[in-house]
Parts: C-alpha cells; sequence; structure tokens
C-alpha cells in the first residue's frame, strides 16, 4: 500500500526538491495535497509558484493556499535565499493549474477524514497551518501516522544561533505540533547539511536533456549562490530529507529525544531544545531527530526521482 502524504510548504527551491522527489516515486507515495504557507516569500508568492510549477511540469496534486501570517507573530520571510519571486533560476509559465481551496486548513480536514488508512503530513516551512489544523480539528489526531518536518537544529540555528527559520517564524505553531502526541521525524539542521549538493552534481543536472532535470539544475544554480556568497561550505536541500527519510530511512541516523520548543521572547527564541541528557530516561520521547545521511546515497535517490519525471513529464 503506497504512504499516503500531505505536503504544507512555502516554495522556495528546496521545497520544489522535496515536491518533486515525492512525485518522481508514484509507486511509494500517494500524494493527497499539497499546501501552501507564508515564509520564503508571502503567501500570494509562493502559491504561486506552486501553481506556476504544476503547471510547468503539466501534472498536479490536489491543493490548497494557507496561512498569510503566523498564528501570533508578524510575518518573517526568507526572501533573501529564494530571490524575489520566492523560487528565482527559472523562467516559469503563467499558471493554468487552479486551487481547489484557498482554505488549507479545512482542505487537509477533508483529505485526512476521507482517506483510506493514515496519512503523513510534510510541513517543510513554518508550521502554522499544521497549528492550525490540530488546535481547530482534533479529530484528525487519530489519522495521523507521523509529522516529518523540515525544522529545527539541535546545536545552532540559522537564523539566530538558537533557532532555524521555520520554527522561528511561528514558534507558537510549532509548539502545538511537538505537544500533539503525534510522533514528530524532525529534518533538523544538523542532518540538512549533512545532505548538501555540490557544484558538480548540479552542473551535471544542467548539462542533461530532461526538462525536469534541467529546471532544477538552473533553480539550485540561483539557490546555492546565495550560500555561496555567505560562506557556506555545503548547499543543504533542507526539505527534500522530510521526504528522503519516509522514502529512504536506512540512510539517516537518528536519535529519538524529548524536544520542546521555546516560545519565550528573547534571545533563544524559536529554539528546539532536545533533552540531551544521558540519564534522563523518557518513555515515550516526542521527537526522532536526524543526525546524518549517506549523502551519496541521498543525491542518487534524488536524481533518479527527477529523472523518472523527465519521462513522466517529457512534452
Ligand atoms: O531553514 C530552512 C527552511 O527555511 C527550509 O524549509 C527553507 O525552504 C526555508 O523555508
Ligand atoms: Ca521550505
Amino acid at each position: 500500500m503506497r504512504k499516503n502524504i500531505m505536503i504544507d510548504c512555502d516554495p522556495g527551491h528546496d521545497d520544489v526538491m522535496a515536491i518533486l522527489l515525492a512525485l518522481g516515486n508514484p509507486d511509494f507515495f500517494n500524494v493527497i495535497g499539497v499546501t501552501t504557507v507564508a515564509g520564503n516569500q508571502t503567501l500570494e508568492k509562493v502559491t504561486l509558484n506552486l501553481r506556476r510549477l504544476y503547471t510547468y511540469l503539466g501534472m498536479s496534486t490536489p491543493a490548497a493556499s494557507g496561512a498569510a501570517k503566523p498564528i501570533a507573530r508578524e510575518l518573517v520571510l526568507g526572501d533573501l535565499v529564494h530571490g524575489e519571486s520566492g523560487l528565482d533560476g527559472w523562467d516559469f509559465p503563467e499558471p493554468t493549474f487552479e486551487l481547489d481551496s484557498t482554505n488549507a486548513v479545512t482542505f487537509m480536514r477533508e483529505k485526512i477524514m476521507n482517506c483510506d488508512g493514515k496519512v503523513t503530513l510534510v510541513p517543510v516551512g513554518p508550521l502554522t497551518n499544521i497549528g492550525l489544523l490540530l488546535a481547530t480539528f482534533p479529530e484528525v489526531i487519530e489519522k495521523i501516522e507521523a509529522i516529518s518536518i523540515m525544522g529545527g537544529s539541535i546545536y545552532a540555528g540559522n537564523m539566530t544561533p538558537d533557532a532555524e527559520f521555520n520554527i522561528m517564524v511561528d514558534p507558537e505553531a510549532a509548539w502545538i505540533v511537538f505537544k500533539s502526541g503525534i510522533p514528530v521525524i524532525m529534518s533538523g539542521l544538523e542532518v540538512t547539511h549533512a545532505g548538501g549538493i555540490t557544484h558538480e552534481e548540479i552542473a551535471s543536472l544542467c548539462a542533461k536533456d530532461g526538462r525536469v532535470s534541467k529546471m532544477c539544475g538552473d533553480l539550485l544554480k540561483f539557490y546555492v549562490s546565495y550560500h555561496d556568497g555567505v560562506g557556506y561550505a555545503s548547499f543543504p536541500l533542507h526539505d527534500v530529507c522530510a521526504v528522503m527519510y519516509l522514502l529512504k530511512p536506512e540512510i539517516f541516523t537518528y536519535q529519538d529525544l524529548q524536544v520542546e520548543i521555546d516560545c519565550n521572547d528573547g534571545p533563544t527564541l524559536g529554539r528546539t531544545a532536545a533533552d540531551l541528557r544521558e540519564w534522563m530516561k523518557y518513555e515515550n520521547p516526542n521527537t526522532r531527530v536526524l543526525l546524518d545521511v549517506d549523502r551519496e546515497k541521498f543525491i542518487e535517490v534524488l536524481f533518479e526521482a527527477f529523472t523518472n519525471l523527465d519521462v513522466m513529464c517529457a512534452q
């Protein structure tokens, strides 16, 4: 039986790669819906990016747009990394794809409650839509198998010394998710930086004939230009990890830890505080924290998905 998933995203270059990994493995994933949330860019821009991506691919999933801002705070954009459009680097067509809904929360509830079997949520942006879903419709909790997020970090943030962007944008929503009792799989910055792509691998995508691989190569050329500019040693494909773990858990190493979210204004706001004390034994730690990945295998599986889509989306 295929794994039912819903992806919540703020496309965003790495969000797109995560969506393509799922769509490029149709025998394994049943993507019952994709929803958008403000983060890398405004809700309007990230939703337009999803619609333009689907139009370019010539394939799609049911989709809805969600929250335009965090539950309790002002929106902070990640536009430095992803450009003015939120997905700079490729000339997408004007969209012909239309959303199912402009209310992601009721859209997610309907998809989850009507799905045969349980659903795994894969949020790879700020957790606003997921927090609102769990608070508004708690009946969905028993139908959710796990929540595989990209977000957080155990040792160092990327927005502040303590906080990673997706958690930092909406810590209250993250608090709801991590307190929900639903198993959380956390692809934090430790593992996402271990799964970085190289310039040479990007160049190999650009050199391919396939229209999806070539698009990914050009998008990633733009994406890494920011990281090059600020001195990153590797180019993390953050969001891909949250999907890749579901597909290939065996290429990851992890620890099951109790993780709490810091919602207090101040220098540690948005911290995913993991209890690393060896003598502290938790009966049911709430989070599987991914810490490392076989990078070569990670890239190989991702490129296979692009190649599958080169065929599936050929014109
Ligand atoms: O910190 C990385 C996260 O922020 C990724 O999800 C990226 O897409 C941005 O949303
Ligand atoms: Ca994202």
